[in-house]
C-alpha cells in the first residue's frame, strides 16, 4: 500500500487580483520524496510553494498535509498548527520576508525559543547553525544589513536549526556563491530519503544533482512531471517552458554561434 502523501493537490487554482497563478493543478507528493519545481519566471512556483506552506489558500480545489485538510480553518485549531509549523520549514524566495530580529544569533535562535527548549541547546544547536552555514562571524550583525547571500544563509540557518522533516524551499541556492550553494546541495543530499523536499530552481545542475522527480509549471498549469532524469532530457519541453537558454556563445576554437545549451 502506499504511504499517505505528504502534500496531495486536487484541482487547485489560485488567482491573485492582476493574474491567474495557478490553474487546476494535482500533484501527490509522498514522504521523502524531493521535488524540483521548475519554471519560467511567473509560472507559479513561489505561488505553489506558498500554498503548500499554508500561507495562501487555493479559490478552488484541495490541499492536504499527511491526509489532513490544509485550509484557514485547520490552521485556525492552534494543534494543528502547531504540529505543521513544526514540521514544515519554509525557505522564501526573498530572505528579507523573513528575516526580522535584531541581531544574526537571534535570528536563528527564535524558532528554538519558541519551542521552548533548554537554553543549553539552544545555545548549542545555534552555534552548530552557524557553522554549518560559514556565518560565526555575522553571529552579531543585524540580518537586514547584510548581502543577500548572506541573508540567504542566515534564512536557511534559522529555519533547518529546528530541523523539520519537511522542506519548502523558494530558490534556496538563488544569490549563493558556488561555495555556499555546494554547502546547500550536501545538505539537501544529506535529506535525501529521510526528508521531504519541495524545492523551485531554476538550475537544472541543482535539479539533476537532489531531485528525485520534477515537475514543470507553466501558467500555473502542469507542463510535465516525472522522473528528474526523464525530464531533464526532454530538450524540447526545457526549451518550451524557457529553461535552457538559446544565445550566443564563444566555443574553445573561437566559433561562435547559437544554440540551446547548457552548463553541465
Ligand atoms: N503578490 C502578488 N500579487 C499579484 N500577482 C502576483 C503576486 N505574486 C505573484 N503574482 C503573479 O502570479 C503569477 C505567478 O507568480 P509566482 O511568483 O508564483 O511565479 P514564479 O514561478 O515563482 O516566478 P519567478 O521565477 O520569477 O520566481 C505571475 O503572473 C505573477 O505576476
Ligand atoms: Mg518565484
Amino acid at each position: 500500500m502506499n504511504p499517505t502523501p505528504a502534500f496531495s493537490l486536487a484541482d487547485v487554482s489560485f488567482r491573485y487580483p492582476e493574474a491567474v497563478a495557478l490553474d487546476g493543478l494535482h500533484l501527490s507528493i509522498p514522504p521523502g520524496e524531493c521535488l524540483a519545481v521548475l519554471g519560467a519566471n511567473g509560472s507559479g512556483k513561489s505561488t505553489l510553494l506558498r500554498v503548500l506552506a499554508g500561507l495562501c489558500f487555493p479559490e478552488r480545489g484541495e490541499v492536504a498535509f499527511f491526509g489532513n485538510p490544509l485550509t484557514e480553518q485547520t490552521l485556525q485549531r492552534e494543534a494543528f498548527a502547531r504540529h505543521f509549523r513544526r514540521r514544515v520549514g519554509v525557505i522564501f524566495q526573498n530572505p528579507d520576508v523573513q528575516l526580522f530580529n535584531a541581531t544574526v544569533f537571534d535570528e536563528i535562535a527564535f524558532g528554538p525559543l519558541q519551542m521552548e527548549w533548554p537554553k543549553a541547546e539552544i545555545v548549542e544547536r545555534v552555534h552548530a547553525a552557524l557553522a554549518d552555514f560559514g556565518i560565526e562571524a555575522l553571529k552579531d550583525r543585524p540580518p537586514h544589513r547584510l548581502s543577500g547571500g548572506e541573508k540567504k544563509r542566515v534564512a536557511l540557518a534559522s529555519v533547518l536549526v529546528l530541523d523539520p522533516d519537511v522542506l519548502l524551499l523558494d530558490e534556496p541556492t538563488a544569490a549563493l556563491d558556488p561555495q555556499s550553494q555546494g554547502h546547500v546541495i550536501d545538505f539537501l543530499f544529506g535529506c535525501l530519503g529521510k526528508k521531504t523536499v519541495i524545492t523551485t530552481t531554476h538550475s537544472l545542475e541543482v535539479a539533476q544533482e537532489i531531485a528525485d522527480r520534477c515537475l514543470v509549471l507553466e501558467n500555473g498549469r502542469t507542463a510535465a512531471v516525472g522522473p528528474a532524469a526523464e525530464i531533464l532530457q526532454d530538450t524540447a519541453l526545457l526549451e518550451r517552458t524557457h529553461l535552457v537558454h538559446v544565445h550566443r556563445h564563444r566555443h574553445p576554437s573561437g566559433a561562435v554561434h547559437s544554440h540551446p545549451h547548457r552548463h553541465y
